[in-house]
């Protein structure tokens, strides 16, 4: 059994990982602002301290006894990082440097490593030319949100080189799964498409919809965040999270559809400025280093999903000015 800090564990992809830390024995603190997260998500017995993940003092507290930390806590939006850039910064970049601050210093007193395994982003590759995108591919971000996860990946290196912290960082792709609130214009695609479906409501579709992505379940995501404190190291490596699989945003539509037994209500808008129009990532560096599997098919994801809004999601909490 070991002690585990997760940050932002009260989140989407948090509370699946806390799931699974718990039941294989672990010993879970969570720091979270509960901004965008939950405390009624994490398993019982996990100790939450609430606060925010840039607070430098409060990050050391947390930090103290652990054995290891997994760093989610971000401001998962990009259209958040258009509207208040400085804010998302401080969450997003500074939030890292003190978790890999906190780590050394902790690590200084317990003597012994304390490795941090952290949220990385393809929103690092921005408009990648080369398609499936390799960890080689030229890092260009196009968003404060995709500079600032950069910016954790360079600061992962300094962590390494400089103090010793062994780190490993991971780009996920677009993650999708239960839990995943499809309440909110930032949402993501997955959890808009279902939400409106099963309701019959009018989905979007930007441009031709052929545009495509690369869908990670969240179950895989966990299973890529519970095998990086072996890879962990001061040499910083950082893998992408991905299918391997190109999804059209049509192609999503229909699968969801045809899970439903529904015919989609589907109203076309034009083109979003700047969108990116393929996105797919290659999992090879990931399945090597990691020993991870082939990735969940989507179609038992999506079913997943959907069963969970079945359950779980009053049609009424779901805003219908939600974009996807
Ligand atoms: N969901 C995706 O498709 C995706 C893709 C790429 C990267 N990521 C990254 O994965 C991580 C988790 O994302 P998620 O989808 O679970 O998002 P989420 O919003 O559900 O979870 C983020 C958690 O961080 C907490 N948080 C936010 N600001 C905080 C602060 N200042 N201090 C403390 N806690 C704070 C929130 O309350 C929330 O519980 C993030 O780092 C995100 O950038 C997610």
């Amino acid at each position: 059994m070991r002690r585990i800090l997760v940050t932002g564990g009260c989140g989407f992809i948090g509370s699946h990982l806390c799931e699974a830390l718990a039941a294989r024995g672990d010993t879970l603190r969570v720091l979270d602002d509960l901004s965008t997260g939950k405390a009624d998500a994490l398993p019982e017995g996990a100790e939450l301290l609430r606060g925010d993940v840039a607070d430098p003092g409060l990050v050391r507290e947390a930090m103290a006894g652990v054995d290891g930390c997994v760093h989610l806590a971000a401001i998962a939006s990009v259209e958040k990082g258009v509207q208040d850039w400085l804010g998302t910064h401080r969450t997003n970049l500074t939030g890292a440097i003190t978790v890999f601050d906190a780590a050394r210093r902790a690590a200084a007193e317990a003597g012994r490593p304390i490795p941090v395994v952290y949220a990385s982003s393809a929103a690092v590759y921005g408009d990648a030319s080369a398609q499936p995108i390799e960890e080689s591919a030229p890092l260009r971000p196009l968003s404060a949100y995709g500079a600032d996860k950069l910016g954790c990946e360079l600061h992962a290196r300094v962590a390494g080189a400089v103090h010793g912290v062994p780190t490993l960082g991971l780009r996920f792709f677009n993650v999708f799964g239960p839990r995943q609130a499809p309440g909110s214009p930032y949402s993501g695609v997955i959890s808009i498409f279902c939400d409106r479906v099963r309701r019959g409501a009018p989905v979007r579709i930007y441009g031709d919809g052929l545009q495509t992505r690369d869908f990670i379940y969240v179950g895989d995501v966990v299973a890529a965040l519970l095998a990086g404190f072996a890879a962990a190291s001061a040499a910083a490596p950082v893998y992408n999270v991905c299918s391997g699989e190109a999804c059209s945003v049509l192609d999503l539509l229909g699968r969801i559809a045809r899970l439903s037994g529904t015919e989609p209500v589907v109203m076309h808008e034009a083109p979003r400025k700047g969108e990116i129009r393929h996105s797919l990532g290659s999992p090879r560096m990931a399945r090597e280093r990691l020993g991870l599997g082939p990735a969940r098919d989507i179609d038992l994801g999506l079913r997943q999903v959907l069963d969970w809004m079945a359950r779980e999601v009053a049609p009424q909490a779901a805003s219908e000015k939600a974009q996807q």
